[in-house]
């Protein structure tokens, strides 16, 4: 039989901010890093400061790495329950998706400013200096 997965509510986890308990919610997962706080290498001030709250969008501001999101499994306790969830794990993955269709005519238009830089110094060089 595999272990149920415990459930939170955002509420309940609100009081859990101190250094002798201390949860942050990254995706909709409930972490427990009361026991990381001295190890992590970002201080134990940056996830203080999150403590009981979602801390989802602070973690991917400092693109942890592929160790730092393997070693997070370690302290996870559990999940929020369906109506606290955001739909955050779908916009993050969309943040790095760079598929966007480029403009078709603007490839003229980035030679326009340095052009137009080019032809300005050459007459300010030749008014000044001939
Ligand atoms: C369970 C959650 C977390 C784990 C397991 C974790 C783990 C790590 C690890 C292993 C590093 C070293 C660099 C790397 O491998 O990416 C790191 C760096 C860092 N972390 Fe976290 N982290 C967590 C949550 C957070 C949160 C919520 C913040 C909020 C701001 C944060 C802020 C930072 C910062 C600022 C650094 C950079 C330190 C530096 O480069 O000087 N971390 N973290």
């Amino acid at each position: 039989m595999q272990d149920q997965v415990k459930l939170f509510t955002r509420e309940e986890l609100k009081a859990r901010n101190t250094e002798t308990d201390c949860i942050l919610i990254i995706h909709n997962g409930v972490y427990n890093v009361t026991e990381f706080l001295e190890e992590h290498p970002g201080g134990l001030e940056v996830l203080m400061e999150l403590a009981g709250k979602d801390a989802s969008e602070a973690f991917e501001d400092v693109s942890h790495s592929s160790d730092a999101r393997s070693l997070m499994k370690k302290y996870k306790i559990g999940e929020l329950v369906e109506a606290d969830r955001t739909a955050s794990k779908a916009s993050f993955a969309t943040t790095w998706n760079n598929d966007q269709p480029q403009e078709p005519n603007n490839a003229w238009s980035a030679w326009l400013v340095p052009l137009l830089l080019g032809v300005a110094a050459t007459f300010l060089y030749r008014f000044l200096f001939l």
